[in-house]
């Protein structure tokens, strides 16, 4: 982490808890949210539950999310969500390009440069994701698909009059128990700063770096030591919220001292 940024802990709660067990969850990230004031925490429900945990967190510091959101405004496109929806359920941020949805989705890098700016156009803080399969690390190609998955938003980026996130979760440690090493994770954190920098130094400076892919509170310290990773991006993790209470008091702890 860097004194310049405020730390990150995104839980990305991905296709879980989507009904009461959401709310019951967002009241126990309320609870620890208070005892991390230096820390941003932020909830990612599914579309089902995001208005019951924004009205669950109003009044606290926890920041909402969705998880996905389409490039038009409104139209003929069932099972879709638009930007102002989200904002209407209380949303102020969002995910947009999640391996998931690249994978499984067929979203491209330029779907994901619309939905960004979509998001920006309805007020909403974008976490633009980014990441190499197993097969591109092993072929050394780690830095190459990324630095053509961050030149894709970049343009959009540095026009954001909001706060942006960039997550970089290398598709190999999702879901695997397998993270990064804190070398690796900054390694690939240090290159997207330097993209971010050749194209703006302010914008550089301002954008948080979030790492995600099998963080946990017992690897969460050593991740978020490194001076580029600003923050995480939790997937299973923050299903407890013991759990994501104990990486965002790792990030507490780094920030404070
Ligand atoms: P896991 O923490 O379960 O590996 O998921 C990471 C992720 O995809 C967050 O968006």
């Amino acid at each position: 982490m860097n004194a310049k940024r405020r730390p990150l802990i995104a839980g990305n709660w991905k296709m879980h808890a989507g009904g009461l067990d959401g709310v019951r969850l967002a009241m126990a990230v309320r609870e620890f949210a208070s005892s991390v004031p230096h820390v941003d925490v932020l909830v990612v429900p599914p579309y089902t539950a995001i208005a019951a945990v924004a009205a669950e967190l109003e009044g606290s510091s926890v920041l909402v999310a969705g998880q996905n959101v389409h490039g038009k405004p409104h139209g003929a496109f069932t099972g879709e969500i638009s930007g102002g929806m989200l904002r209407d359920c209380g949303a102020t941020w969002v995910i947009v390009g999640h391996s998931e949805r690249r994978q499984h989705f067929r979203e491209t890098d330029a779907d994901v440069a619309i939905k960004l700016a979509a998001a920006l156009d309805h007020d909403l803080s974008p976490i633009a994701c980014v990441g190499e399969t197993l097969e591109q690390r092993e072929a050394g190609k780690t830095l190459e698909v990324v630095e053509r998955q961050v030149a894709a938003v970049l343009d959009v980026l540095a026009s954001a009059k909001r706060a942006c996130a960039v997550a970089y979760e290398p598709v190999w440690a999702i879901g695997t128990g397998k993270n990064a090493s804190p070398a690796d994770a900054e390694a690939v954190h240090a290159a997207i700063r330097g993209w971010l920098a050749a194209k703006d130094t302010g914008l550089a400076e301002r954008v948080r770096i979030l790492y995600g892919g099998s963080v946990k509170a017992d690897n969460a310290a050593g991740l978020l030591a490194e001076p580029n990773v600003d923050g995480a991006l939790v997937g299973g993790a923050s299903l407890d919220a013991g759990s994501l209470g104990a990486i965002a008091k790792a990030a507490e702890s780094l920030a404070r001292s």
